[in-house]
C-alpha cells in the first residue's frame, strides 16, 4: 500500500509502513511531529487538540482507529460512530495526516501483547470497566511505537484515562511528551463527547446538569466539607435529574487517582463522575 492522497483534502496512512515513511520525511527535514490519537466522530475538542499540536510541533497526525481492545463484549463497539470521511473534512487545513489502521493492522493474527498499568488504572473506570484501560494502554503505547512522536496530546475529559498513559509513557521509557487538552464544553456547560449524539432530547437537558452538580460538590469539598458526604448528595442530585445509574462521583488525588483517607483533600485533588442516563454512560470532571 501507499499513501492515500485522493480520497481527502489531506493524506490517509493506512499502514505502520505508511505512517512512518511520511513521518521519516518530516524528520529528514528537522521537522517536529505531534500525534492526536483518536477514535474518530471528531468534535471540537478533538479539533482544538489538533491546535495544541500545532501550537508545539511543525506536524501533526491524527489518528482514527475504534480501538476493540477498550470495549468490553456488552459496550457500544458496533454502535460507535464512524464518520472518516466528516471527520478528513473537519482536519482539512489542521492536520497534516491521518492515521486510519484497519483492524487487523493493528492486531494481526497471533497478537498476544497487552500493556496492564495498575494502580492508576484500577479505581474509579477502573472497576466499572476492568478491561479498558488494559486495552487503551495496548493501543496507544502501539500508536506511540508507531509514530514515534515528539508529543502526544489527549483531552483532559478522559481524565483517568490521562494519568494512565503519562504512568505507562514513564514506567516504559517511551520517549515522548504528553500532553493534556481542556474539556471542551457546550454553551451548557455539557462536556463534548462522541457519545452525546446518543441523547434523546430529554437526557440531553439532563445532562447539561451534570457539570453544574460536579462544580458545586467541588466547591462544597474545598470549602471543608467531607467527601464522602459531599458526593454522596451529589450522587443523588445526578440521580434525581433522571440519570439512572451513577458509577462513581467522588473526589480522588488528580495524579493517582488513591483516595483521600482522612476524607478532606490533602494533595491536588480532582472530581469525577460517571452515570448512565438511557443507553448513554456520561464520564466528566474538574480540578477540586
Ligand atoms: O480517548 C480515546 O479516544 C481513546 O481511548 C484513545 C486514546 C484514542 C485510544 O483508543
Amino acid at each position: 500500500m501507499s499513501l492515500d492522497t485522493q480520497s481527502y483534502a489531506l493524506p490517509v496512512a493506512r499502514t505502520v509502513a505508511d505512517l512512518r515513511a511520511a513521518i521519516a520525511g518530516w524528520r529528514k527535514a528537522g521537522q517536529k511531529v505531534g500525534l492526536v490519537p483518536t477514535m474518530g466522530a471528531l468534535h471540537a475538542g478533538h479539533l482544538s487538540l489538533v491546535d495544541l499540536a500545532k501550537s508545539k510541533v511543525d506536524r501533526a497526525v491524527v489518528s482514527i482507529f475504534v480501538n476493540p481492545t477498550q470495549f468490553a463484549p456488552h459496550e457500544d463497539l458496533d454502535a460507535y460512530p464512524r464518520t472518516e470521511a466528516a471527520d478528513a473534512v473537519k482536519l482539512a487545513g489542521k492536520a497534516d495526516l491521518i492515521f486510519a489502521p484497519a483492524a487487523a493492522e493493528m492486531y494481526p493474527h497471533g497478537f498476544s501483547t497487552t500493556v496492564s498499568v495498575s494502580g492508576v488504572s484500577q479505581p474509579l473506570e477502573g472497576k466499572f470497566r476492568p478491561t479498558h484501560f488494559a486495552g487503551v494502554a495496548t493501543v496507544v503505547s502501539k500508536l506511540l511505537l508507531q509514530a514515534m512522536p515528539d508529543i502526544a496530546c489527549f483531552g483532559e475529559k478522559d481524565w483517568q484515562q490521562l494519568q494512565v498513559i503519562r504512568r505507562m509513557v514513564a514506567d516504559l521509557d517511551i520517549p515522548v511528551e504528553i500532553i493534556g487538552g481542556p474539556i471542551l464544553r457546550e454553551a451548557d456547560g455539557l462536556a463534548m463527547s462522541s457519545r452525546n449524539v446518543y441523547l434523546s432530547e430529554t437526557e440531553r437537558k439532563a445532562a447539561g446538569q451534570l457539570n453544574v452538580i460536579l462544580r458545586e460538590t467541588a466547591a462544597k469539598v474545598a470549602g471543608g466539607a467531607i467527601i464522602p458526604d459531599a458526593t454522596r448528595e451529589g450522587a443523588d442530585r445526578v440521580r434525581a435529574l433522571g440519570f439512572d445509574h451513577v458509577d462513581y462521583l467522588d473526589v480522588r488525588d488528580a495524579a493517582s487517582l488513591a483516595d483521600f483517607p482522612t476524607g478532606r483533600v490533602t494533595a491536588p485533588a480532582r472530581i469525577l463522575v460517571a452515570a448512565k442516563i438511557g443507553r448513554t454512560r456520561l464520564i466528566d470532571n474538574m480540578p477540586v
